[in-house]
């Protein structure tokens, strides 16, 4: 709504503007992309087709973006360290420089899961799943921009985008030979720190791994395993982005996202990699959820996370397989449309990511920022990371909230009030 209201008024004020407006434009087509995968996942199969359940990133975007070229992990290949089809994993490097010289951010990419060997073997002829298909260069936004105006804190750190192609939030380790896929998620994260320590990581003085969505997860699942490779000297921290997925009774009384996860869990062999201190006393799907685990990571973590994930809205709460007459259709596309009883369901949903961070937030280390938006991946755009009207908690954009955590300046344990007491969000709708 608000994109389409500056669209318009952008029209009138000539041809610099008018550049300004398609890029605006290309926002929207992104958002409705993103429903059309979302909409796929929620398709008959709803389990089955997990693989589309990832927000589809437009090729063409606003010329003023930087643009950072993709290097293939060449050592990879030796660790069996590979992409669902066996090719090589990548990322994109953009070094620091001055303060920041020492300094590195790491994202890891998001993009759903797959949970069968269909979905899996689809994955191969997708970018998740083979970096033959992965773009040559990717924009750095939001968090990964490289303009003090658009990320403050960490605009002169060396940051990276680690390409997600295993399926499985980085943490799977086995194989199917007559599919011939690769489940090697783990490996390719330890190749991927091997190979970005001999570049420069290893004398890092500050690091941060983030993440969002699938990436988000992964970066609660390998935070510890982060830190771990630093002296104590260096100050490590975790962000994680829209990675509060959660164990949530869906629509119609089932268990949605749990069946999905525990696909990917079996499949992949993630229960390898998942914590002890977690498989000790649950099952390893419960393990894969975060709820049972961010009150155990040792190092410092920041959950940033919409209330009302629109991406858990979407594919978890309300999928078509769990409502096949489709009477939450509307609702779920637009949040203005649902009644009360359906807001009262995503209240519910609100308090069950409340109980999930409450002893995480208790922890002086930890930051939050919990804010009551229909929103998903809140720091890669640049919109909601740091704009003039970005959303904001306690009068602080998420840019500044996360800096001031990462750097000690203020404590940021920041939890909206209840829908619709927020009017900075933006809030993603779909067609
Ligand atoms: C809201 O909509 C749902 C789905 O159509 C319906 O089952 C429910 O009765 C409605 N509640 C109210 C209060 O109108």
């Amino acid at each position: 709504m608000k994109q389409q209201q500056k669209v318009s008024v952008c029209c009138c004020l000539g041809l610099l503007v008018v550049a300004l407006a398609a890029a605006l434009k290309e926002k929207e087509k992104e958002q409705v992309l993103w429903s059309k995968s979302w909409l796929d996942l929620a398709d008959k199969d709803a389990a089955d087709s997990a693989s589309s359940a990832l927000p589809a990133q437009t090729q063409t975007q606003p010329p003023l973006n930087l643009m950072v070229p993709l290097t293939l992990i060449n050592s990879a290949a030796s660790k069996g360290a590979v992409c669902l089809d066996g090719t090589l994993p990548g990322y994109h490097l953009h070094p620091g420089y001055g303060s920041g010289a020492n300094s590195w951010l790491i994202q890891l990419e998001g993009g759903g899961w797959c949970n069968s060997i269909r979905n899996c073997v689809y994955r191969k002829t997708t970018r998740r799943g083979s970096s033959k298909f992965m773009e040559k260069q990717l924009p750095f936004t939001g968090i990964l921009s490289n303009k003090a105006e658009e990320n403050p804190d960490f605009f002169n750190w060396n940051r990276v985008k680690l390409r997600y192609c295993d399926g499985a939030s980085f943490s799977g380790d086995s194989q199917n030979e007559a599919a011939q896929l690769h489940f090697r998620g783990q490996r390719i994260w330890l190749a991927a720190m091997e190979e970005l320590m001999s570049k420069g990581m290893q004398k890092a003085d500050q690091a941060l791994l983030s993440g969002c969505s699938a990436g988000g997860l992964a970066s609660i699942l390998h935070c510890d395993e982060f830190q771990d490779l630093f002296p104590e000297t260096t100050r490590v921290k975790c962000l994680s982005d829209a990675g509060m997925f959660l164990d949530a009774i869906d629509v119609s009384g089932g268990h949605t996202l749990k069946n999905l996860f525990a696909g990917v869990v079996s499949l992949q062999e993630v229960q390898k990699n998942l914590p002890k201190t977690c498989i000790d006393h649950l099952d390893p799907t419960s393990c894969f959820f975060p709820q049972n685990l961010v009150a155990n990571v040792k190092t410092p973590m920041f959950l940033l996370n919409a209330a009302y994930d629109a991406w858990q809205v979407q594919a978890s709460l309300a999928p078509t397989s769990a409502d096949p007459r489709g009477l939450w259709s509307a609702c779920k596309s637009n949040h203005a449309l649902c009644n009360s009883s359906q807001i009262q369901f995503f209240q519910d949903f609100r308090n069950q990511m409340l109980n999930a961070v409450r002893d995480f937030s208790m922890s002086t280390k930890n930051g939050l920022f919990i804010n009551s938006c229909f929103a998903h991946c809140q720091s890669e755009r640049q919109d909601t990371w740091f704009a003039d009207d970005s959303p904001v908690l306690g009068n602080r954009a998420i840019a500044l909230s996360v800096g001031d955590w990462y750097f000690d300046r203020l404590p940021v344990k920041a939890i909206d009030c209840a829908y619709p007491c927020d009017n900075t969000c933006h809030n993603l709708m779909f067609k």
